[in-house]
């Protein structure tokens, strides 16, 4: 099988970590695929192993400097420009720190910050310091960017501590690149439209009725889907993550104002994917002052909520493929298979709430439904990983594949 780094243009970006002789072995693996690899280091990495070793391993001069050769002052923007991926491996504290808040030094930094293309992290660090509220945050604001990750994984250190940190196997990260390429440019021309997070349901200026979404699956929904090339409009309701990158981003707060804001970018969608935890019901009026305190008892009269999702399902174009998800306590097959037939889905992904997966954390698991019966069952991964599995299932079903 052609790997999908044949005739590719790869960037790869050495920071100065112990860790950087492993990637002489992923300039190997990289040109063994077939692709044409530029070495970019910083100069600690040169400080590491020379750059004689990546230039004889890539065929091609590595670059450290920002200055040298006779473009230098643009060689960076050409560099940019041609590449068809960019790796950094291994990316040191320092560089993941200098990308997330656009500091651009040296030309591995100025080099990442005018790349349109995909970019592959594979960090390396002493475990402490990737345990660190910075590191953990400035990952998180690449994350956002659209930024994939191959690792760290877990394993004794260089400075003989154990644990995450380690720069993950030269195959690994190969794949990772691969994996990241093999679905660029699947949604060419397709628009998407994610809705993620809770709806939040006024009662007056300080209360109001929500739920627990934390809106990360389906935002990494969206991030997915920009990265496969779509268009993506993501509806969020109130949530505190970073938008992804390349998104047009729609913020609501009520399930009323989530369904004018949905149907309105509904009639240019070519699939739906409705991850929001939408709330059934708000209360039937709201009150402009804060309410005051006073019986022992109160009541608070709620009334119904359109269904966003179903509304969709009985205006749906033909050719449009609408996904609900459907949280679960119990009895998941039966609920999720209920609301595809009553809400005329073309697939339905239940995923268990409660334990490690659903609301709030990192993890899911996702079973998905399509109107013949049973597809797939992630098992639990991250939500990263739960969202490639789904749209490689929608871009099957848009590809006119049958949904089994
Ligand atoms: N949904 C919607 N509008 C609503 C409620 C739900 O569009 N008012 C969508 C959700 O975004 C999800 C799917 O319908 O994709 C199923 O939502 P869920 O809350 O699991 O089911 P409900 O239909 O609300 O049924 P119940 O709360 O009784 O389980």
């Amino acid at each position: 099988m052609i790997s999908p780094l044949a005739n590719k243009e790869v960037l790869l970006g050495v920071t100065g970590g112990i860790a950087a002789y492993k990637s002489a072995e992923v300039v190997r693996l990289f040109r063994e695929k077939g692709a044409s690899v530029t070495v970019v280091m910083t100069e600690s990495a040169a400080r590491f192993v020379t750059p004689l070793t990546f230039s004889a391993l890539s065929g091609r001069p590595a670059r450290t400097n920002l200055f040298d050769g006779y473009d230098a002052a643009i060689s960076h923007i050409e560099l940019s420009a041609k590449a068809d991926i960019f790796v950094v491996a291994p990316a040191t504290a320092n560089l993941i720190g200098k990308a997330a808040s656009g500091i651009a030094d040296d030309l591995l930094s100025t080099t990442l910050l005018a790349v349109k293309c995909p970019v592959l992290i594979a960090p390396a660090m002493n475990c402490r310091m990737y345990d660190s509220p910075a590191v953990k945050r400035n990952i998180e604001t690449l994350r956002g960017f659209g930024y994939g990750f191959a690792g760290p994984d877990e394993g004794p250190m260089a400075c003989g501590e154990y644990g995450w940190g380690r720069m993950s196997a030269p195959s690994a990260v190969a794949e990772a690149a691969e994996a990241m390429l093999a679905h660029a440019g699947q949604f060419a021309g397709k628009t998407v439209l994610v809705t993620a997070g809770p709806t939040l349901e006024d009662m007056d200026p300080v209360r109001f009725i929500g739920n627990r979404s934390s809106g990360r699956m389906g935002y990494a929904v969206a991030r997915e889907a920009a990265r496969r090339g779509a268009r993506v409009v993501l509806v969020s309701g109130p949530v505190s993550l970073v938008p992804p990158a390349g998104v047009e981003l729609v913020s609501v707060r009520s399930a009323l104002e989530m369904e004018a804001a949905v149907n309105a970018a509904a009639k240019d969608a070519d699939a739906v994917i409705m991850a929001a935890a939408v709330s059934d019901y708000r209360p039937e009026t709201v009150s402009h002052t804060k309410i005051k305190k006073g019986a022992d008892e109160t009541t608070v009269r709620l009334v119904k909520n359109p269904d966003i999702l179903a509304g969709l399902g009985k205006r749906k174009r033909p050719g449009q493929l609408l996904v609900g998800f459907a949280a679960e306590t119990d009895d998941q097959e039966k609920n999720a298979k209920a609301k595809l037939k009553a809400k005329r889905l073309d697939l339905i992904a239940a995923n268990p709430v409660g334990g490690e997966t659903g609301f709030g954390g990192d993890l899911n698991r996702l079973r998905l439904y399509g109107r013949a019966g049973h597809l797939l069952d992630t098992g639990v991964v991250t939500k990263a990983e739960a969202a490639r599995a789904l749209l490689d299932v929608i871009f099957d079903a848009m590809q006119g594949l049958s949904l089994k």
